[in-house]
């Protein structure tokens, strides 16, 4: 069935500038919620939708509107755009501000509508700096335009949108950590309670969300809530921005529904494993979720079949892997990734990474034994559910996944005292 694509300009068209993004229908769904529909009905149709976030952990996009307090009260109330993405293996959000900026500006505007907000902040990753120059570019387009500032779109209310520059770390992805670091401090997660609904952005109550998100909200109020539902699954709906690397032909970003199986993405989307080789193993969505198996390849990219299939979507960054590579050399690869990223605020995570990337070199020398696969075990098992936020509970999931999925090659690297695989890549 051919997908209806919303969220990128087909190939080939260029819609960054505000007259070409208009010419594609663009502003007609801030302008429909702005004058005819009430920030609840706003709220309400999200909720109908079935939108969840993007940015990771999936949770009710709708429902954490309603988290925000009434229009009215003491304090500013914030949006916090989450466009740091830096997990390795995601690189989607960088495609929507690169090529629809004017996509991101709509859909906040309509969440500014929704939950009252005075302002956004939109925190890009640092190094997209072509991103950040045309996000930049559509905003003072859209404000030239009286789309933003004060009675923007024609209304009585100030709305307007600031980009900033992240600090480059990966820990300022995380949503506490992104709010201190725009506000000017070191980039560390902050504990909840209180929330940032109730204590975000300089103490004012503060929606999160991720870029890819927000971008979603616009063909929501366009289409309605059902035409959404009727993408995808019933509890995973609409398209997503899945974004492909490693062993394949075609990497890259493809827009598609949610539900789509994993074996369309990597054969047909991306042009299915290099030089002919066969495939090993699957990252599903960023480094942080449980590896996947070749044999499970026929699993559908949506929340709840990747549960069962014992991992999660994550960002929905795919990573194919093809059998000349190591999965113990792989592993410390992202592990060592954690142990730099750690920010060190909780003594399970600062000593854990540091912990599971010793004993995965170890293992991969040829110095380790098979008790050191059961610490490995253990020491996740320790980093889970214990801390300030995710970031230890993901270094646990991937290193813990590895050796569960291909325990063999593990215990192979014990027997032999060394990597059967001398000629995959170097850790
Ligand atoms: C270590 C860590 C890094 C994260 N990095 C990002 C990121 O780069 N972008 C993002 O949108 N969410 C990231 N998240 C998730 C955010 O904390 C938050 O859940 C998300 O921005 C909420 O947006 P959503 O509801 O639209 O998905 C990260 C979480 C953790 C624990
Ligand atoms: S879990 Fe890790 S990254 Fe998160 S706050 Fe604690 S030490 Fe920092």
């Amino acid at each position: 069935m051919a997908v209806e694509r919303y969220l990128l300009p087909p190939d080939g068209a260029d819609w960054r500038s505000l007259d070409a993004y208009r010419r594609a229908g663009g502003y007609e769904a801030a302008q429909r919620a702005l004058q005819g529909l009430a920030p609840e009905a706003v709220i309400e149709e999200v909720k109908a939708s079935g939108l969840r976030g993007r940015g990771g952990a999936g949770f009710s996009t709708g429902q954490k509107w309603s988290f925000m307090p009434k229009p009215g009260g003491p304090k500013p109330t914030f949006i916090a755009c989450n466009g740091d993405e830096s997990e390795p293996g995601t690189f989607k959000d960088r495609q929507i501000v690169e090529r629809n900026p004017h996509l991101l500006v709509e859909g906040l505007i309509i969440t500014a509508h929704a939950i009252g907000a005075r302002a956004a902040y939109v925190y890009l990753r640092g190094e997209y700096v072509t991103g950040f120059r045309t996000l930049v570019t559509a905003v003072d387009e859209a404000r030239a335009a009286g789309l933003l500032g004060s009675r923007h779109c024609g209304i009585e209310r100030e709305f307007d949108v600031h980009v900033m520059r992240g600090a480059g770390a990966y820990i300022c992805g995380e949503e506490t950590g992104m709010i201190e670091s725009a506000e000017g401090k070191k980039g560390q997660p902050r504990k909840r309670p209180p929330f940032p609904a109730v204590y975000g952005l300089w103490g004012c109550p503060t929606t999160v969300n991720n870029v890819e998100t927000i971008s979603q909200v616009p063909a929501i109020i366009r289409k309605g809530a059902a035409w959404f539902k009727s993408i995808g699954t019933p509890t995973s709906t609409g398209n997503t921005l899945y974004g492909i690397s490693g062993h394949v032909n075609r990497p890259g970003v493809y827009e598609l529904p949610l539900g789509t199986p994993l074996r369309e993405i990597i054969e047909v989307h991306a042009g299915g494993v290099r030089n002919g080789k066969r495939l090993k193993a699957i990252i599903p969505g960023g480094v942080s979720m449980p590896v996947l198996s070749a044999e499970q390849v026929d699993v559908r990219m949506d929340h709840e079949s990747l549960k069962q299939a014992g991992t999660l979507l994550g960002t929905g960054g795919i990573v194919v892997i093809d059998e000349t590579a190591c999965m113990v050399r792989a592993a410390i690869v992202i592990a060592r990734f954690f142990r730099h990223e750690s920010c060190g605020q909780c003594t399970q995570c600062r000593e854990g990474t540091a912990w599971l990337y010793k004993l995965l070199r170890r293992i991969e020398s040829g110095q380790g034994s098979l008790a050191d696969l059961e610490t490995i075990d253990q020491v996740g098992g320790y980093m889970e559910g214990q801390t300030i936020c995710a970031l230890s509970d993901a270094a646990a999931w991937a290193a813990t996944g590895f050796l569960r999925r291909f325990r063999s090659e593990f215990e192979a690297h014990v027997h032999g005292k060394g990597c059967p695989l001398p000629e995959s890549f170097e850790p």
